[in-house]
């Protein structure tokens, strides 16, 4: 979801133009490792099976319409509003889901420098599922309660008669280094970005496990995948949140459930794009005097697919891919949305 008050920066300048040399190492590959199609492609290309839905089936005159990947199925998304949230949303929905979306639609922390998603966003992201033909249950509450998302899941099983999938998507960031990190600061990232996934998943264990059948997804990082010398708690939260997949992907899979990660590289939302976030990852830096061309171009460079950022919809196509039923037998793994940069891993 682009900002449409921050438009996207022009092309980047020519090789040596950049103002900022990298005189701190490795924070230019930090920006970058913020927050993703390539895995998608790489799926697709390596799959040898028949595919299991049909919706890619050609259109035969007289032949029933075709139908979406997630078809008649029920999803819960958390921090709905609006960013990679709000495309998670609209994905499922045209693969013909309905949606309750959770947000806490305000302030999640006071140590966050970027606005905080509104009820009009919540309600935004309402309209347009609708659009799409599909219900959405819009549901305002704070991750960290798992009261609030247990009352959330039996919404979304009295409204929709059951519950196929949740996605552990909110989250927020504080760019702050860990020699100065406020103590509140470090516990809201950790409560939100941490707990609030596990409150997401274990709210929607009995209904799930009552089917033998539940599909849960966590929206990690690329800093859960590597180390980055900007935000310690958010780092810290995203490689739990993937410890805890890979758990509860062990625990869960007797009961019919799968549990997967994505990775995203910085992806094209009001957390990445704006101006603390600018400054954190810019070498020698005056916070709120770093022009976004100048991020950009640094993020760029360290892309092999040459972008600055992934659209929250690249990271929305590999949830509706574990979502699906192609992706029966995929749990216990965390997929990267890099723009290639994830191959700088050992493995
Ligand atoms: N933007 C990036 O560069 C990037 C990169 C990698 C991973 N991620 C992750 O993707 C997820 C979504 O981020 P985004 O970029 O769309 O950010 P965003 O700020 O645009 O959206 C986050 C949403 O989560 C909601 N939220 C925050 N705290 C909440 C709480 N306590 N309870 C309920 N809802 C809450 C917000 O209100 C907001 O609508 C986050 O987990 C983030 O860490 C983002």
């Amino acid at each position: 979801m682009q900002d449409e008050t921050d438009p996207p920066p022009s092309d980047p300048p020519s090789p040596g133009a950049d103002p900022e040399p990298d005189a701190a190492g490795g924070r230019r590959t930090v920006f970058v490792a913020l927050g993703a199609a390539a895995g998608l492609a790489g799926l697709a290309a390596g799959c040898a099976a028949p595919p299991l839905s049909t919706a890619a089936a050609p259109a035969v005159p007289g032949a029933p319409a075709p139908r979406g990947r997630l078809e008649g199925q029920s999803v819960l998304v958390t921090g709905a509003a609006r960013g990679i949230g709000r495309a998670i949303c609209l994905a499922a929905a045209r693969e013909g889901a309905d949606v309750l979306g959770f947000d806490i639609a305000g302030p999640a922390s006071r140590h966050v420098g970027y606005p905080p998603a509104t009820p009009a966003d919540l309600a935004e992201t309402e309209r347009l599922v609708q659009a799409l033909g599909r219900r959405f249950l819009p549901v305002q509450g704070d991750v960290r309660s798992r009261p609030a998302l247990a009352r959330a899941v039996d919404q979304a099983v009295g409204a929709f008669g059951k519950l196929d999938a949740v996605v552990a998507n909110a989250g927020i960031m504080v760019p702050e280094g860990i020699a100065e990190v406020n103590d509140e600061g470090w516990r809201d990232v950790l409560d939100v970005n941490l707990t609030g996934a596990a409150n997401t998943f274990r709210a929607a264990i009995p209904a799930m496990s009552a089917r033998r059948r539940g599909r849960m997804v966590a929206i990690a990082s690329m800093l859960g995948r590597m180390g980055a010398p900007i935000s310690p708690q958010y780092n810290a939260a995203k490689w739990g949140l993937i410890g805890l997949v890979k758990s509860a992907a062990l625990e869960l899979g007797g009961k019919g459930i799968t549990v997967n990660a994505v990775s995203p590289t910085g992806v094209n939302t009001v957390m990445l794009r704006n101006a603390r976030q600018y400054a954190a990852v810019t070498p020698r830096a005056v916070p709120g005097r770093v022009p976004e061309a100048v991020a950009a171009t640094a993020s760029r460079t360290v892309h092999p697919l040459g972008v600055p950022w992934v659209e929250p919809e690249d990271v929305a196509a590999v949830v509706v891919f574990l979502a699906s039923d192609e992706a029966r037998y995929v749990s216990g793994a965390s997929f990267d949305v890099t723009a290639g940069l994830g191959a700088i891993y050992t493995a």
